[in-house]
């Protein structure tokens, strides 16, 4: 089936065939990037959980590894679930995983590489010692998962891992544990944070963030570093993924090793409250630091939104995220900036450019574009004349997710570009702007995805997603769109706000798809200011050699 076999991505992450979810255990070694994450070999749906494994020189090019771990052990036969791996001053490496035992139990476990001096890392050896780790008292026997990369604490030199978890009123909370030897865990007291009303917290990820840019910048990001746990200015960014709702949140704050405590910088912004990584589809996301190239990268586990039947009629399901680059945002100092890494841009081919265009209220303009199937765009918008200062809606509490999306017409916005979208725009997914006053008489920018019509399949989540995005006074209006067959990912103003969308064209695939400029904003002319759009490499095409 030629629309099915359109839907698999030519630059993004995933499996030949079968069920993926979470990324695990991301690492740099010898030269080689690893991800490892939960697979499926048998099925297109969740279950029979092992751990896939594929190695990378530039996180863009992948080559896919034999299966690193199989569920064979009483204490993970009902899975090989999530883990983080963690790599010690010494060079040695510690992978922790979850075991959903043969009575699916959760505990922790450790395992080792067989062969650390071989590059590729294929064999796994599972402790003697396991399980490492059982649920302490109070806790659930199924609500005991995922533990994080261990953090160095020089103060009592020990290694800490935190587990997500929930207590008996529904109350996330995150454990600590402290370790020498990665065989044998003390509790430690208190908890190092928790949050009323968020349910089960999966995929805990614990981790000191750069600033982008200034003298605080690119130290302290190494978790294994001495420094990392105790320098001044270092800010931690704790995130969960929510059981209940299935979204990632994140909060940043300041750690306090010695009371083992973590605390938002705005308690209004607390984890499960403010900040998402990804306002679309996005879940069960990890970083690692990078010490190629000094930098904390983010996966993220990028699910279906069609049906069970169409995933085992096209024989595959999830994708993975592009990996972004992560930095605090010290401009606006309240949230986190997310980036594609810069490798993908070696991906970038024949580019063409349309700045300057002037878009009028109520047009749509074609872009001449022979390949729309895989693009990467970056465009910068400008409201023309003084529209933006005039504009008096009072839009209390525009919201992408209840508005009525690109179709809705407000005085400054919708606009933006209508992308995997036929000639007659009967299928299309617009990423678009929204510029709106609040009732504190301040504009207020939304960033957001319409999937309304993004495909004419009736089997498919189809909603308007995406939040609102800080724009600061002197700054015009920026996004960067991937876009690549049935996914797409915009990060608007430098990556303060992130949206991933899958999408499934039925019309608007191979030489019939296109992109399209859009103003629907009854109020003003929107100017493109700048405007560039590359058409994206294939990465399976050219898979690296495995020979080292
Ligand atoms: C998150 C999750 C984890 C668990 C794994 C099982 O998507 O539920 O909590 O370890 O997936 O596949």
């Amino acid at each position: 089936n030629a629309m099915l076999e359109w839907q698999r991505t030519g630059f993004h992450f995933q499996p030949p065939k079968n069920w993926m979810n979470d990324p695990n255990g991301p690492m740099w070694h010898k030269g080689w990037y690893h991800l490892f994450y939960q697979y499926n070999p048998d099925s297109v749906v969740w279950g029979n959980i092992t751990w896939g494994h594929a190695v990378s020189r530039d996180l863009v090019h992948w080559e896919h590894l034999p299966l690193a771990m199989v569920p064979d052990r009483w204490y993970d036969l009902s899975g090989v679930w999530t883990g983080s791996a963690t790599i010690l001053p010494t060079g040695q490496i510690i992978m922790l995983y979850t075991g959903s035992t043969n009575e699916s139990a959760q505990v922790q476990n450790l395992a080792v590489p067989v062969d650390p001096s071989d590059p590729l890392l294929k064999t796994w050896a599972k402790s003697d010692s396991n399980p490492v780790l059982f649920p302490p008292p109070g806790i659930g026997a199924r609500d005991f998962r995922d533990p994080t990369t261990a953090w160095y604490d020089p103060s009592d030199d020990t290694w800490k891992i935190a587990i997500g978890s929930k207590d008996g009123s529904h109350v996330g909370i995150v454990i600590v544990y402290r370790t020498r030897d990665f065989v044998s865990y003390e509790l430690v007291p208190g908890l190092l944070h928790r949050v009323p009303g968020t349910g089960m917290w999966e995929c805990v990820d614990f981790f000191p963030v750069a600033a982008a840019e200034g003298p605080e910048a690119a130290e302290g990001m190494d978790t294994s570093a001495a420094a990392a746990a105790a320098g001044p200015g270092v800010r931690h960014v704790l995130k969960a993924s929510m059981d209940d709702d299935r979204h990632d949140y994140y909060a940043i704050g300041t750690y306090d090793a010695e009371t083992n405590t973590w605390r938002p910088e705005d308690e209004r912004m607390d984890v499960g409250i403010g900040l998402r990584y990804d306002w679309g589809k996005f879940y069960a996301s990890k970083t690692f630091y990078d010490p190629a190239r000094r930098r904390r990268v983010l996966w993220g586990w990028i699910g279906e939104t069609d049906s069970e039947r169409a995933d085992v009629l096209k024989g595959w399901a999830s994708l993975q995220a592009i990996p972004r680059t992560v930095l605090f945002d010290t401009k606006t100092r309240s949230n986190l900036l997310q980036w594609p890494v810069e490798e993908v841009e070696r991906l970038r081919m024949s580019s063409k450019n349309f700045s300057g265009i002037v878009i009028d209220s109520g047009s749509v303009l074609s872009l001449n574009i022979t390949r729309a199937t895989q693009l990467d765009i970056e465009a910068v918008f400008e409201i023309e004349g003084e529209a933006l200062a005039m504009t008096v809606e009072a839009d209390v509490g525009y919201n992408c997710s209840t508005s009525g999306g690109a179709a809705e017409r407000g005085m400054l916005g919708p606009f933006g570009l209508l992308v995997l979208a036929n000639e007659r725009l009967s299928e299309q997914t617009a990423v678009y702007f929204y510029i709106a006053r609040g009732t504190d008489g301040n504009l207020r920018t939304h960033i957001c995805h319409d999937e309304l019509r993004s495909s004419r399949a009736n089997d498919i989540i189809k909603r308007v997603v995406g939040s609102t995005v800080p724009v600061l006074d002197g700054e015009r209006l920026s996004v960067r769109i991937l876009v690549d067959h049935s996914i797409v990912e915009s990060f608007a103003q430098g990556g303060r706000t992130c949206i991933t969308s899958r999408v499934y064209p039925t019309e608007a695939i191979y030489s019939a798809t296109k992109a399209f400029l859009f103003n629907n904003g009854t109020g003003a002319l929107v100017i493109a200011r700048s405007l560039t759009i590359w058409e994206m490499d294939s990465t399976f095409d050219h898979p690296y050699s495995t020979q080292v």
